[in-house]
Parts: structure tokens; sequence; C-alpha cells
């Protein structure tokens, strides 16, 4: 018998064989939210927040023990540099830190503060450490593309007070900085009136090197009590944390600063967290967070709702918003930061210096090293400030068209013939999608780059299947390697020494899918080359031209890692320490693939598609990013919607979340109702756990697959106005999907809804059914426009909330009267089937008679629109002239013309006018005429027919086929 002939070394292996695959399959069931520190378990965290509670304790006595030498302001180019001084001890003694305040173009201001003596290297390492001694100082490089040219008229101004400098900078010189010297803070107006404060609060916490002096053993003599006496030292030298030493050979070196905005009431971004848009106060009370928001990028198993706690990305950009007015800041660092908020009744002392308003936002912030880097936006709008981000971080991508539609995964798709045969289903029920996806399990025994010859074996025929329908395939790429023999990745990674370092400079290896593995260390500009090699069609051998990829677990995931990642003290490329670039980690992974999809085949240029787990400032510029492992429950369902909206206005907008929900099994009408919210996220993929049923749509059975269908053909027919949004976005920085304060920036009633959002400029306002057995929603109307149910047209008007029934079927989706939405209605299997399709554009009239609306249109795969070959034109419908026209608004460029003769024949097959006059009643028919039609052509009659709306419900019209074209200005006359 087998267990008879087992010696006790074959059981050892039995039970490493067996631990092995539990390993592979529920390592992540072991992270625990124990496993992530608290506040008071992470050292500079506790400090910094200690320093706080000192300041507030100690009040009007407190004052920040730094100081801007008036002597060594000089201000060149745009930018003022000085020396801030800090006092460290009660003789007075004072440390050197180099300021620079820089005025950009802009009209953006960005502070940086460094530490002359880590800056010149003057400083001894612990531990024969081989770190680099500066600050970290590169984060720039990796999150900022443009948007620093200085500022030709900013100037001092010499009408200062005592004590103070004064520069005058911005648009039309609106802007001022008020510096004061001492203790040191800066003032941000906006004609006359402050909206950022820095260190109004004294907070300003730079952990300046110190030598570590070891007490000899036994003597117990007091120390001299050191200037700041809440530094305690517990946590300066090493921290302990779940089994885990960090060696933190430099010592302390976090930078804190208090940020004020005064007067203003909400602040929103800085994500990743599951929480509320408004973001919360976080220092106690009631409904508040007694953490603060923290962001350091790691793998939360089965995240908390409604909590603070770190996720997978991070975006230190937050603003803050009250009536007319839209402000924000960006911390540009890329060490584990945390943000506290606390909110307080606007106190009129000296120091507001002008400030109107009845609350003020205090936020705290604090990370544990590297620059003290701080941009200031002034707004004043929603819009104003998120374009001047995007200016320096970048704007999104604009994507492959095919990845606006919907992507069905599932951890996993375990054949060539499971794929097939999904894909055969998805055909059979009438359900579109565009991509089906690849987890882990595709590879052999989870190496990358491989796949697996069993289950496998016909990648060709499979990807040739796919194409028929112009459908695509994403496959998973981590960067966690397999340790094991005969595996040339690993290989040439090692010996090209391009893995991450221990923090004593050898290979570093931990666990994750694979088990033992090693991390390619994509800071190191060699790796890219070599990353890059990885991708072409002749080395990812199974690939082809409809292949894309996904990224995960690059926060980095590290199963048994302090925190589920790498220790602190890891070495990167240029010896920088882990500790200075965790939260930039992910980013440049998602970067290193993005340069090889770019380079995949010589010749082929094609915008890449590569999703992101982890993601810092600057992401958006390359793919997608999805809210991680959320679970089949309402409140993750709910929650998504918040999260999604937060990544929109915090730059970052091709976000959505697991539809249906990562772990568990949803209910049927949970993942009817998640299809139905899906639709609305800028990013929309159906995934799934390995351990979860199958749940592919058509698996539903009636009446749901027919539900779910249904929502994703509006997904679909609606396809025009969201690419349109993407175009947008990419070229000024705008959400795709948006909450009410940012489409009615003076409306304050809706400052803090996030559970309903507009798509771009469309005016389509959407609210999510998130609720269990809901037979009724509001909806919140914030001004006062007709609102059409896009269904039936039934009218909403009126400031404030509007109930909305919403039986199962029901999607509560409204029309905004001013608008004109582009659709194409004809059913298709995938959008690229889609590309010659006609149009059909919604009128949708104001209460003035008026609407307007855009269509961006192009190949939606190549660069070729950088050289004119895009369409891009608005449609407005004026009452002085009871016509709608077309107008080019495009940029031309070499490839126009031929474009637009790939495009000639694609026409708009059908306008409907929504809120039609009554006086068309009698209509039946309007006049087309078109720029460079024949003489005969000149003025067209075309059938419209006009229906009269039923009580509560708008009048229509429909014009039936004008046949005018996509490419050309046009005009239908009503009159
Ligand atoms: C991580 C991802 C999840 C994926 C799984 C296996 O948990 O977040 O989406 O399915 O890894 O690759």
């Amino acid at each position: 018998m087998l267990s008879v002939s087992l010696t006790s070394r074959s059981w050892a292996f039995v039970f490493l064989v067996i631990s092995a695959i539990c390993a592979l399959f529920t390592p992540i069931a072991a992270v625990k939210h124990e496993n992530f520190k608290t506040c008071a378990q992470s050292g500079f965290c506790k400090r910094n927040r200690a320093f706080a509670d000192k300041a507030s304790e100690l009040s009007s006595t407190w004052e920040s023990p730094y100081r801007l030498d008036p002597t060594s302001i000089t201000f060149d180019n745009g930018k003022l540099s000085g020396t801030v001084l800090k006092k460290i001890n009660a003789a007075g003694e004072e440390v050197k830190l180099p300021l620079t305040i820089s005025f950009l173009e802009s009209g953006t201001a960005r502070v940086t503060l460094d530490e002359e003596k880590r800056q010149k290297g003057e400083i001894e390492l612990r531990n024969e450490s081989k770190a680099r001694k500066e600050r970290y100082n590169e984060a720039e490089d990796w999150a900022i593309v443009g948007g620093l040219e200085p500022s030709t008229g900013a100037a001092i101004s010499a009408d200062a007070d005592e004590g103070t400098t004064k520069v005058v900078y911005g648009p039309g010189g609106k802007f001022q900085a008020v510096i004061r010297h001492s203790p040191v803070g800066i003032d941000f107006r906006r004609d006359g009136q402050t909206q950022v404060r820095l260190n109004g609060e004294g907070l300003l916490n730079m952990e300046h090197w110190r030598p570590k002096v070891d007490k000899p053993e036994g003597e117990e003599k007091p120390e001299e009590p050191p200037a700041i006496p809440f530094e305690d030292d517990t946590s300066l030298w090493e921290e302990s944390f779940g089994g885990n030493t960090d060696s933190k050979p430099r010592g302390p070196e976090s930078v804190g600063l208090d940020i004020t905005f005064p007067g203003f009431e909400h602040v929103y971004g800085i994500p990743e967290h599951a929480s509320s848009l408004s973001l919360k106060q976080t220092r106690g009370g009631e409904g508040n967070y007694d953490e603060p928001y923290r962001l350091y990028n790691a793998d939360v198993f089965e995240y908390l709702m409604d909590s603070p706690m770190t996720l997978y990305g991070a975006v230190p950009f937050m603003q803050a918003h009250k009536k007319d007015s839209t402000v924000g800041v960006f911390w540009l660092n890329g060490a584990e930061t945390w943000v506290d908020i606390i909110k307080s009744k606007s106190t009129a002392n000296a120091l507001s210096m002008g400030v109107a308003g009845h609350t003020d936002t205090k936020t705290h912030w604090f990370s544990e090293s590297g620059l003290l880097d701080v941009f200031v936006f002034l707004g004043p709008e929603p819009k104003d400030v998120i374009k001047s981000y995007s200016e320096l971080t970048g704007y999104t991508q604009l994507p492959q068209e095919f990845s606006v539609g919907y992507h069905q995964c599932r951890w996993n798709y375990v054949t060539d013939d499971d794929v097939i045969d999904v894909d055969r289903k998805m055909d059979k029920f009438n359900i579109p999608y565009d991509v089906i996806w690849l987890d882990i399990e595709y590879t052999h025994e989870k190496k990358y780059f491989t796949w697996d010859p069993l289950t496998f074996p016909k990648t060709e025929e499979m990807h040739k299947k796919l194409d028929e329908h112009d459908r695509k395939l994403v496959a998973i790429i981590d960067p966690h390697i397999k340790n094991v023999p005969d595996y040339p990745i690993i290989e040439e990674m090692r010996s090209k020494g391009l893995a991450a370092k221990t923090k004593d400079g050898s290979d570093y290896e931990g666990w994750c899918w694979p088990g033992s593995s090693y991390w390619v260390d994509t800071f190191n500009p060699a790796s890219i080359e070599w990353w890059k090699s990885l991708f072409r069609y002749e080395t990812f051998k199974g690939t082809f031209h409809n292949t894309f990829i996904w990224n995960d677990m690059n926060e980095p995931s590290v199963f048994n890692g302090p925190e589920t990642t790498m220790p602190k003290d890891n070495l990167h490329y240029g010896n920088w320490e882990h500790r200075d670039v965790h939260n930039i980690n992910g980013m440049t992974f998602h970067n290193a693939t993005f340069q090889a999809m770019v380079e995949r085949k010589k010749g082929e240029v094609r915008r890449p598609f590569i999703l992101t787990r982890s993601f810092y400032s600057g992401s958006q510029r390359l793919g997608a990013m999805w809210t991680g492992d959320n679970q089949a429950r309402w409140d993750h369902l709910a929650a998504s919607i918040p999260m999604t909206l937060n990544q929109g206005i915090s730059g970052f907008p091709f976000a959505g979340a697991d539809v249906g929900g990562f772990f568990g099994n949803p209910e049927k009408d949970l993942l009817t109702r998640w299809y139905q919210a899906g639709i609305f996220y800028p990013f929309m993929r159906g995934h799934a756990h390995i351990d979860t049923r199958r749940r592919e749509p058509y698996l539903a059975g009636s009446p749901y697959t027919e539900i779910i269908t249904q929502a994703l053909r509006i997904r679909y027919s609606l396809l025009p106005a969201w690419y349109t949004a993407f175009h947008e976005a990419s070229v000024s920085g705008a959400p795709i999907i948006r909450p009410n304060y940012y489409v009615h920036p003076g409306d304050e009633k809706g400052f803090a809804i996030d559970d309903q959002l507009y798509i771009g400029e469309t005016g389509l306002l959407a609210k999510p059914v998130t609720t269990e057995g809901a037979t009724s929603t509001d909806i919140y109307i914030a001004d006062d426009e007709p609102y059409f149910d896009y269904f039936d047209y039934t009218i909403y008007q009126g400031k404030g909330h509007h109930k909305i029934d919403v039986p199962l079927e029901k999607i509560p989706l409204l029309m905004q009267g001013g608008h004109i939405i582009p659709r194409r209605d004809r059913p298709r299997r995938s959008s690229s089937l889609m590309k010659y399709d006609p149009y059909t554009l919604v009128v949708v009239l104001g209460k003035d008679g008026k609407a307007s609306g855009e269509l961006y249109v192009d190949d939606g795969d190549t660069y070729d629109y950088l050289e004119g070959a895009s369409i891009h034109r608005r449609f407005l419908f004026d009452t002085e002239t009871n016509a709608l026209t077309s107008i080019d608004i495009g940029t031309s460029g070499p490839k126009t013309p031929a474009y637009l003769k790939d495009q000639a024949k694609v026409r708009v097959e059908k306008v409907i006018i929504v809120g039609a006059p009554d006086e068309w009643s009698g209509k039946s028919e309007v006049f087309v005429s078109e720029e460079g039609a024949k003489e005969s052509q000149r003025r067209r009659a075309v059938e419209m027919a006009w229906f009269a709306g039923p009580k509560g419900k708008a009048n229509y019209a429909v014009v039936r086929d004008p046949k005018v074209s996509i490419t050309k200005g046009w005009k239908i006359d009503f009159a």
C-alpha cells in the first residue's frame, strides 16, 4: 500500500508538495488586515502625527522651528531660491535646507525642499549599506512629462509686508505667493484671496540626518532633550513588523507638511481607497476615520469598504472645492505616504489673510523619505486644476478603441478550446464583446512568456478564431520571474544583473504565484531594453497582432514580504532604496511593458493596450487600471462608483472594477445589476476568481442573460460617445465619467454626491442601482434643464431628487437637455465590426431649445491620428436658424485626406430630436444641404415624423436617413 511504502522522507516530500500547492492557490488567504500597518505601527507616521498633536496642544505658543533666511533669497527665470534653516536643539544649532519655489508658465507653482547634508552626500550610512545618500530626487523623471516651462511674467512684488516676500504670477498676474520668512510658510492667493496655505499650522517637518549615538551599555544617563521633544527614537533606526526588520541605513528621513484650504469644505482625490469621493476627516469623531488615508501600494486581500486603508495604487493629487473655486496640490513623492484631513470652522485671525467661507480643510501630508516636492494649482475650475495636473503628469492614453468595449475574463479560461467555446457561445447568444482574457494558468507552470503545452497547444488557431470577428486576446504577464533551472528568462535576467536587489546587493528572492521568484527591476533602463526583447512576436511565440497584455502584482506583490511587498531596504537601479520608490514601482513595470508593446515588430506602430493593477501619477499615459480583488457583494458594487469617479478626477480615468465581483459567487440579480453599472465604467471587464462558478453572461439564463445583453448593447451603441470622451481626456485630462461637483461646480448640494455620474460632455446622467431588491431610486438633478429618460423620454425637471422606478431590467439613465449624443445602433459582435456603420444623432433640446455635442473618430488602433487621420465634428442645433449643423473642429495633417476618403461613405442614418416643439406637429419633411453636393442636391427634402409624447413624456421627432456624411459639413433645416 502506498501509505506503508512511504518513508518519513517521502512524507516530508508529500507534505511539502501539498503545502506548495496550497501556497499557490491560497497564499493571499493568509494576508489579513493585521498584516498591514496602522499609523501607530509605522514609525514616521506615528512621529508626524505626534508632532501635529504637540503643535495643537501647544496651540498659540507652538512655533515651527523652520525659518527662511531672507538674505539667501534670489529670484531668477521664474524661480525663487533660498535656504530654510531648521533649528535642531535648544542651543540654537540649525541645519540647512535648500528651498526652491518655481513659478511655471501654466500658472502652477512648485515648492521643493532638500537637505544640504544629504544632498552633498555628507552623511554616514549604517550597516555597511550600499544605498544612495541623497533624498530620492528622481520621482519627477517617472511622473512628470511636461508643463515645467518657467513663467516669464512671474516677478517679486515690491509691496510685500515686513518679513515676507511676495511673488506675482499666473495668468494676468492674478496669482500671488506670499512667502512668510519666520516661521517659513506660503499663502497662495488668487485675486487676493488665500486658496492654499503651506505650513500655516507649523507642521513642516524634515527629519534631518543625524548620527546614531549608541548609549554605552548599562549607562542610563539621560540624554539632552531634543529641540523637538516628540521625536521619540524608538522607530528611528530600525523597525520591525510582522517578522521583518527594516535596517533603515539612513535613519529617520521623513518629510511632512500641513496644507490648508481656507474656506473649502470638500477635498477629493488621493486614490486608491475604497472610500467616498468627498474625503472624510481622519482624526476620529462620528462618521470620521481614525487613521489617515494611506498611500503605500499593496496587494490587499479582501479589502475593507469605507476605509482609508491603502490599496494597489497611489496618486498623491488632491483637489479642494467650494462654490465656484477649485484648487489642488500634487505631492510628488514615491515613498509610503499618509494624509490626515481635519475640517474646522474658519478662524478669522491675522494669518487668514482675507479668507472668506465657513470651513477650513486642513490636510497634513507625510512621506517616509525623499524630497519635499509640492505643486500648487489655483484653478479656478475643476477642469483647470485637472488640466494643469495632466500637463505635468501626462494625459490619458488615447486607447485602442476595442478596449472601450466589453472584456470577458476569468481566472482562468482553462484551454484554447475553452476560449473558442466561450467565443462561440457569446455569438450564439448575440452578446457583444471585444476581448477575452487569459489569467496565469495559460503559462507553462507559471513561467511567463510560455504556454502550457497541454492546455494551450493551438495558440494560433485560437487567435485566428477570435480574429474572425475582430476580437482580441489579453494575456497576463507579471513582474515575478520563476526561480527554476532551464528557464531562459530567469537565467537571462539574473545573469544580466536586471533583478531587484536585497540590501546587500544580491538578487532578491521571494514568493509569488510561481513559488520562489525574482523580480525584474524596471527602474533599470537595461531591464526595459531586455523586457522589450521578450515581447517580439518571434520571442513571445504564440502571440499575434490581436494579443494584448495585462500587468498584475506590480505593487510589487510578494507573498512572504513585509505587508505583502518588498522589504524597504531592498535596492533598485542606482542604489535607491525600495522605500524611496515603492509607489512608483508599479508604473515602471507598466511602462516597460508599454515600451515593449510599441516595439513588438519593426514597422508596426500601434497603440498598446495594457491593464495595470498598481499605478502612480503618470500611469494614465500607459493604459487602464482596475480596482483589484473586490467581492461579489452589493457594497462592493456600490463602492465601485465613487472609486471610478475618483480615478477620473485624479487624472487616471480609464478605470473600472471587476464586474460581478472577483471573490465569491454573485446572485443573479447582483450580477445583472453589476453589468448595468459596469457599462458606465470607462474600463468594463467581467472577472472572477479561480474558485468561483462560471458566470459568462449567457449562463445566467432568462431573463438575466437578456437583460445583461441589453445593457451591453447600450454600451456598444454609445461607443462613439465614449470614444469621444476618451479623446477629450487625452487632450485635456478631463474625466471620462464625471461627478456632480465637476459638472456643476456651483451647486453646493451636489458636492458630496458620488453615486451617480455624467459621461463626458454628453449630458448622459446615470445612477446605477447598487442596492439589493431596489424597486426605485432617487436621482439628483442639479440644474433646471429638462432631463429625459434615455429609453422613453419621461421628463424630469427641477433641482433636487427625482424618483425613478427600477424593475430589474431598468437602467436609470437620463439625458440632460442641451446635448447631442452620437450613437451607432446596429447590433454587432465587436466594436471593430462597427467601423463603417452609420450613426444616429440624438438631439436633446435644452430649455432654451438649443443643443450641441461632439463626435471624435479615428482608426482606433494606430497613431495616424497624430498626423490628422481623424474626424472631429461639432453638432449644433440652433433656435435662431432652426437648423442642425455639423462643423469641422478637427486638426488636419498629412493623413487627413486618406482617412476622410476611407470614411466618406459613413453617414448619419437617423436624427432623433427629443423635446421637439409642438409647432413641428404638422411637419413631414426637413431640408438637407451638404458641403460639396451637386447643384441638384443642394437642398434635398428628407422625411421627418413628429410624435406627441404622452403625459409626462417628451415629444420627439425622427429624421429618417438624411444621408449626410460624417466627414462633411452639412445642415438640416427644420424651419
Ligand atoms: C490577482 C489579481 C486577479 C488575478 C489573480 C491571478 O489576485 O488581482 O485579478 O485573477 O491575481 O492572476
